[in-house]
């Protein structure tokens, strides 16, 4: 029923959208075309050959995190496709984008590639479901793109293999009403840089809103499903988004659930090992892979461009807060230590999560994330949270990092009721200051899983 309800929604969205789009359009269709008549059509095909030029291209894929989405689970050959990813509107499968000729992207001329990568379009005019990024690829530059180029058509080994087909329930199968859904939310602007900002900050920007597609999951989505804005100007930019039922957090310098207590430092070493250093996070969920495909391999000049922009985005949409000198705080600190604690889920919470999260909430550096002052402890949605109970997690196999920590599921151990009282504990003691979490919650969440 739930999902039926979501789902004619969605499609009443996507037809409202669709029709009110149409008077808008035909100017912008009239010049769209005009625009396309005069595109270079030129091949590049010998600039392209350029050996540096092809390394900085297999570096770019790293960036955008191209493997990460077009490779399947285990063991598929790297950008070969087959990927299958959630959405609203049923499942996609990424495509093959290896430079074979008959299953892949060897066909593909430089304009065709830009295209595809900026616009959504692949050739024949085949719209693209925005699970592929390019609302964020648009504002790649023009070197960039030419290097991605140059390492798709000469770097990559062509692999022949034909991804299972993407088969969407109408209305969303048909593919040219996305034509609609692209005009209403994409701007189709390269990256502009900001006079006012540093070199540092810019290069940041760039990497977070083209290549890194980092609003992809942090940026809240709309009725549309499309990213509430694509740079600091929109409001909700990077203030935290669900999707594929992971909670990705607040990117912004909100002192709760936010970055605020992280240094820059602390936000590269998360990046590159999916471990913070002062402020003990681990990665999990959605972020494991960006993390292990993409993150890890960013030169450090690039992560701490990244750690400087994201600590520029002023405080949006905040919510939790972390009081460790409160009174409260310094009670529960003394009950938990003597053993004497009345407070529900702290029962569950000594027996079952101290031994790893330790009973002061902090964690063992390195190796278990500490839950005081997490700020993904404290955000609005829960939706994280409860997952990682449910089905537990590994953090990360990275290449500098500390070896991979699972993390174990409780689905079966703990009931609907047990798990809500075991995070409210989490989420309120040690100086955390976050709303309780209801059962509802989690059986609606547990719900979502099955499926
Ligand atoms: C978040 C996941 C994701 C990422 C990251 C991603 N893609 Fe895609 N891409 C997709 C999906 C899914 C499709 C298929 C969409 C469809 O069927 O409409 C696709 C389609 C494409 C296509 C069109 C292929 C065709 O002929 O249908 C090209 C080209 C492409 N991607 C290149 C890239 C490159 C290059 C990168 C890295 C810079 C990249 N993609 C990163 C998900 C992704
Ligand atoms: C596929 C979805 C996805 C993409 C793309 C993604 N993230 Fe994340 N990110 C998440 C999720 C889910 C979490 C929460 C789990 C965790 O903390 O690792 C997260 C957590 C984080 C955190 C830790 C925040 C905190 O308060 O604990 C940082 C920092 C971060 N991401 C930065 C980035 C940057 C920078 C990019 C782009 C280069 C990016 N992410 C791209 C899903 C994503
Ligand atoms: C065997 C050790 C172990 C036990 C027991 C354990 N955890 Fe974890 N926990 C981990 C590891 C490892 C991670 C990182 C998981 C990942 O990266 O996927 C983690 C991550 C988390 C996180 C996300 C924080 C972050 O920054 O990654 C929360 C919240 C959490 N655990 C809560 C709990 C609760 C509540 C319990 C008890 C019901 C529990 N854990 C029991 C090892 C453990």
């Amino acid at each position: 029923m739930i999902v039926m309800n979501r789902f004619a929604r969605r499609a009443a969205y996507f037809l409202i959208i669709a029709t009110t789009m149409g008077a808008v359009l035909c100017t912008r269709v009239l010049t769209s075309v005009h625009a396309q008549a005069t595109a270079p059509t030129t091949d590049k095909a010998v600039a392209i050959m350029d050996p540096t030029l092809i390394s900085r291209g297999e570096y770019l894929a790293k960036l955008g995190d191209c493997a990460g989405c077009h490779t399947a689970p285990k063991q598929g050959a790297p950008f070969a496709g087959g990927l299958a990813m959630g959405s609203p509107f049923g499942t996609i499968y990424s495509t093959n984008i290896t430079p074979d000729r008959q299953t892949g992207i060897g066909h593909y001329s430089y304009a065709e590639f830009e295209r595809a990568l900026r616009d959504g379009v692949a050739p024949g005019g085949k719209r693209l479901y925005p699970a592929m990024p390019y609302a964020s690829f648009t504002k790649i530059s023009d070197a960039d793109m030419l290097a991605l180029y140059a390492y798709f058509m000469h770097g990559v080994l062509p692999v022949s293999n034909r991804p299972p087909e993407t088969m969407l329930p109408f209305p969303f199968s048909q593919r040219w009403g996305l034509f609609f859904w692209d005009t209403a939310f994409v701007r189709h602007e390269r990256f502009k840089q900001d006079d006012k900002r540093d070199a540092q900050w810019n290069r940041g920007a760039y990497l977070v809103q083209s290549l890194g597609h980092c609003g992809a999951c942090h940026t809240p989505r709309g009725a549309g499903f499309e990213e509430r804005g694509y740079d600091e100007s929109s409001r909700l930019y990077l203030t935290g988004g669900a999707n594929d039922n992971w909670f990705a957090p607040n990117l912004t310098g909100d002192l709760g659930s936010g970055l605020g207590r992280l240094s820059p430092h602390d936000i590269a070493a998360f990046l590159k090992s999916g471990h913070g250093a002062a402020v003990h996070i681990v990665t999990f969920g959605s972020m494991v892979q960006v993390v292990e495909d993409s993150a890890q391999y960013f030169t450090d000049d690039d992560l701490n461009a990244i750690a400087h922009y994201l600590k520029s985005l002023p405080a949006r949409e905040p919510s939790g807060a972390y009081n460790p000198q409160s009174q409260k705080a310094q009670e529960m600190a003394v009950s938990l230590k003597t053993g004497d604690v009345e407070h529900p889920g702290a029962g569950l919470y000594l027996a079952f999560c101290a031994k790893c999260h330790q009973t002061d909430g902090r964690g063992v550096l390195q190796k278990f994330p500490a839950l005081a002052g997490n700020p993904t402890v404290l955000a609005l949605d829960t939706t994280s949270l409860l997952r990682l109970v449910i089905e537990g997690g590994a953090s990360p196999q990275t290449l500098n990092g500390p070896p991979t920590r699972k993390m174990p599921a409780f689905a079966n151990q703990f009931t609907d009721a047990e798990i809500a009282s075991v995070l409210t504990f989490v989420r309120t003691s040690w100086g955390n200051e976050a709303r309780p979490v209801a059962k509802r919650d989690v059986a609606v969440l547990r719900g979502k899983l099955k499926k």
